[in-house]
């Protein structure tokens, strides 16, 4: 499976990506904001990557690789998590390698990726939870004709410390 853009193509990955996936978590700055755990193993991409393969078995979650059209190597993730057919709303997740930060590579991942959700999975809404501090993700939302709905107070419990999100989402026209 693999959809074909202009700066990089989406494919599902395999055990290979596991390499790429932990040389590009490991750096500091993508855990900073996310729930991915710091620091990053191989073991670490291997259950991911498993995690992957399973929940695309149940259509739990959809999973895309990012993948570098010139080296076929995986430069960051992109997810639909929490797929809930009944409501016919997924949560967006993403990352991407620092090195590729900057180039517009993640804008045009996730109108692929929205493009293609809307699509193939009867969906009419996509949400985005995101710190209000990472500024980089929320303005690559906006840009990507995400909303901003509104401010969620105390919404995440990280290590006994409670945390804010803004929440974004896309409807499908
Ligand atoms: C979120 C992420 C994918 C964005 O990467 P990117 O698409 O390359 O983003 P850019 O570096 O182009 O930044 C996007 C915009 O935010 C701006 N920006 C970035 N950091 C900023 C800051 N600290 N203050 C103000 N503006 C900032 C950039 O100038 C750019 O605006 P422009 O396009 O108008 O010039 C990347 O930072 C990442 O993977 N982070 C770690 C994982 C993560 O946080 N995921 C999202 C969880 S919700």
């Amino acid at each position: 499976m693999k959809i074909i853009g202009d700066k990089i193509n989406l494919r599902y990955t395999t055990l290979e990506d596991a390499d790429s996936i932990a040389k590009y978590c490991s750096e500091r700055e993508i855990s900073q904001f996310t729930v991915i755990p710091h620091p990053y193993t191989i073991q670490n991409a291997v259950d991911f990557i498993t995690m992957c393969i399973n929940d695309r078995k149940s259509m739990t979650s959809l999973h895309f690789g990012i993948e570098n059209k010139e080296t076929q190597e995986i430069i960051g993730m992109i997810d639909l998590n929490s797929i809930n057919e009944t409501h016919q709303h997924g949560e967006l997740g993403y990352w991407l390698a620092k090195p590729f930060w900057g180039k517009g590579i993640m804008l045009e991942a996730i109108q692929m990726f929205t493009g293609y959700c809307f699509d193939k999975i009867k969906l009419v809404r996509i949400y985005a939870h995101v710190h209000p501090k990472n500024i980089a993700s929320w303005k690559i939302l906006e840009k990507a004709r995400f909303e901003r709905e509104g401010l969620l107070k105390n919404y995440l419990c990280i290590n006994g410390k409670m945390y804010d999100r803004y929440i974004y989402a896309k409807l499908k026209d």
